[in-house]
């Protein structure tokens, strides 16, 4: 029961509702009936090569005649990605840290698994990518992305860390010290000239922190004039006068009740040892004291070219 559609003289369904609105007979263009049939092909073809087609009475499927299955694709995938680290990792074992360091190649798949096990290991106390953790007492472990190191920055030091775990010891000084004295050598601490109050040697501060109070690394002794401070972190809304007002009260805190002194209100500042507690394996080890020393604070056994670190930042 076609009409002719006035405006265009083409048939019509019947559905017409005026002159400028209705359902047309035209076929539809050439190009849309052959992607429509291209498509209807590929599901076809698609359903054949792939598993797909659920049975209805049992509880399998049509396999496909491609004998795809997503296992299979993984196990290839998995195995090309084991060939290559195998390569790798054979070397490892019998490398020394600094010769990693020293192989470019090596370096660069080291510090790939590095980051997977520093995220793991590490960055719960030090931060993610090293830049250290806070609690409400300050910096719990120290930075590990800039070039001041309580321990050394030589790629040897870095491993020892990592493979002993670290442990500074500072004893409280609240029974030795008056409150004065406390409080003189929290001020000449904070400003960073540790000597310039004859305290310091009178009462055995240089013992650990040296006769210069530059400290110790053997011992992990902070160095005190540097300005850069273990435990402190400069706090950027605050002004000068303001942080260094925080820096002498958390000055005369470490001094009064020390560092891991067994003291309550003394500073915990424990570095587990990742070998003793079997955590990681020796390759892993390595593998991490690479990944640190690459932060780009790592220290060469050439003379450091000492750039001045910001002022204020922490170790
Ligand atoms: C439980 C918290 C904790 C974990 C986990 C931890 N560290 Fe530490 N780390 C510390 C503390 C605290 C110190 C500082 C010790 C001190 O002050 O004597 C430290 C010190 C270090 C140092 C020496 C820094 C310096 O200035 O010389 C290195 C290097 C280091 N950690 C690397 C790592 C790596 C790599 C991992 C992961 C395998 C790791 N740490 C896991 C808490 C931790
Ligand atoms: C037995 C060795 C020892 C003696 C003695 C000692 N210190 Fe320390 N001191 C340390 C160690 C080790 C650290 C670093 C602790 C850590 O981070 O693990 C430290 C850290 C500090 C810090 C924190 C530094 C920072 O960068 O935040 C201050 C301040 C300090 N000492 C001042 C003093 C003063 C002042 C005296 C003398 C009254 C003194 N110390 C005596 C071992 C000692």
């Amino acid at each position: 029961m076609s009409e002719k559609h006035e405006a265009s003289g083409v048939s019509t369904t019947g559905h017409v509702w005026d002159d400028d609105l209705a359902d047309l007979t035209n076929e539809p263009p050439k190009w849309w009936m052959l992607g429509l049939t291209a498509s209807a092909l590929f599901v076809v073809v698609y359903w054949l090569y792939y598993p797909s087609i659920p049975f209805a009475t049992t509880n399998g499927f049509f396999k496909g005649i491609g004998g795809w299955t997503a296992i299979k694709e993984m196990e290839a995938d998995v195995g090309e990605v084991e060939a290559v680290r195998g390569k790798f990792e054979a070397r490892l074992k019998g490398m020394t840290p600094a010769a990693i360091l020293a192989d470019s190649e090596l370096t660069e798949y080291v510090t790939r698994s590095g980051k997977v096990l520093f995220g793991d290991n590490c960055a719960a106390c030090h931060g993610q990518n090293g830049i250290g953790t806070h609690d409400k007492e300050g910096l719990f472990a120290p930075i590990l992305n800039d070039d001041d190191w309580l321990y050394g920055g030589k790629i040897e030091d870095i491993h020892a860390s990592i493979e002993g775990g670290r442990q500074g010891m500072m004893m409280a000084h609240k029974d030795m010290l008056s409150a004065a004295e406390i409080d003189a050598l929290a001020n000449a601490v904070a400003k960073g000239q540790p000597t310039s109050t004859p305290l310091f040697a009178a009462k055995g501060c240089t013992a650990c922190h040296g006769e210069d109070g530059k400290g110790n690394q053997a011992m992990g002794s902070a160095n005190l004039v540097d300005k850069i401070w273990r435990f402190e972190v400069r706090n950027d809304k605050l002004n000068d006068a303001e942080n260094m007002k925080r820096l002498v009260e958390g000055s005369k805190r470490t001094i009064t009740y020390g560092v891991n002194s067994g003291d309550p209100q003394g500073r915990a500042a424990v570095m587990p040892s990742f070998k003793e507690a079997g955590k990681l394996s020796d390759t892993e080890i390595k593998k991490l004291a690479v990944y640190v020393y690459k932060f780009g604070g790592g220290q060469s056994d050439a003379p450091a070219a000492a750039a001045a670190p910001a002022a204020g930042a922490a170790k």
